[in-house]
């Protein structure tokens, strides 16, 4: 089976601390400092939200987590053991999984290799069909096969398995992202902005299966959202950013009502009981 040994790059789990911990970060590009002292945790069963104004710093923050970028200062770790400075395929493989703002799947290939390629982190274009053959064989790949519709008909993507990514609709390329991410059976998921661009019922749907991950798969999750509604409906905590500092940290009935997070984000756009 092919499913990720985090032991063999993190020894060492550590049974109280959080499932990540960001401590302190601090991320700078030249003159811009896109994180600054930045603290955050999830634990077990969480579905931690992180918003803010645009350039406040949520994907600098998804990058460093997920070893694309290396904050200067400070430490974040997984299970207890620090992972900054590790390379992506490293972190990926220690258990985390992400989704990318705006559309990153192989558009050519079906929604099925596109979910199987969630495990070839280094598979790219033109190649990714005989890199799939090369890397998997055949017993590999027939295991590989039946984890990627598992994840198809769990995301509801069974009629669509066979098709091209391209020919299918925002949405639904957005849904096989996720897919992709899910096929590395990760321990944490990270989601940057997965409602953008998606109409209501897309939004639901997505919506549903992020529930269904959490509370079915058990795997908590960090999710970078504008929408509030969405936010404030799935969140059990949220993490305000704003210049790439924390402006506040709650639940969402403290995160609506908190008078700075409302000065500098949420404004009159949302107010407890709806989106306006
Ligand atoms: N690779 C990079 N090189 C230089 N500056 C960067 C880089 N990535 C991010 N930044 C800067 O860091 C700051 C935070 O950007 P970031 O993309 O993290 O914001 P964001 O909160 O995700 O915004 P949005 O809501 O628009 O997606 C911005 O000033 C941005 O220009
Ligand atoms: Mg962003």
């Amino acid at each position: 089976m092919y499913r990720q040994e985090a032991s063999a790059t993190l020894p060492q789990v550590h049974p109280r601390a959080p499932i990540l911990d960001v401590k302190g970060v601090s991320l700078r590009f030249g003159g811009v400092r896109a994180l600054s002292d930045v603290l955050l945790h999830v634990d077990q069963d969480e579905l931690v939200a992180v918003i803010g104004p645009n350039g406040a710093g949520k994907t600098s923050l998804l990058n460093s987590l997920a070893g694309f970028y290396h904050p200067q200062d400070g430490d974040i770790t997984l299970f207890g053991n620090s992972i900054l400075g590790m390379a992506p395929h490293r972190i990926a493989k220690a258990g985390m999984a992400r989704t990318f703002q705006g559309i990153h799947v192989l558009s050519t290939l079906s929604v099925i290799e596109n979910i199987m390629l969630g495990c070839g982190f280094n598979a790219r274009g033109t190649l990714a069909k005989s890199f799939l053959y090369h890397l998997f064989g055949s017993r590999e790949e027939v295991a590989l096969r039946a984890k990627a519709e598992e994840i198809a008909d769990f995301l509801d993507l069974g009629l669509v398995r066979h098709q091209p990514v391209e020919t299918l609709g925002y949405g639904l390329r957005k849904r096989v992202d996720l897919g992709r991410a899910l096929a590395l059976e990760p321990k944490i998921l990270l989601v940057d902005e997965p409602m953008a661009g998606m109409n209501g019922e897309e939004k639901e749907d997505l919506a549903r299966f992020l529930v269904d991950i959490r509370e079915l798969w058990k795997i908590p999750i960090v999710m970078v959202e504008h929408d509030m509604s969405v936010v404030m409906d799935l969140a059990d905590r949220i993490y305000v950013l704003n210049f790439g500092q924390v402006l506040a940290s709650g639940t969402p009935a403290e995160i609506q009502t908190n008078q700075d997070v409302i000065n500098a984000y949420l404004g009159g756009s949302y107010t407890a009981g709806g989106a306006a």
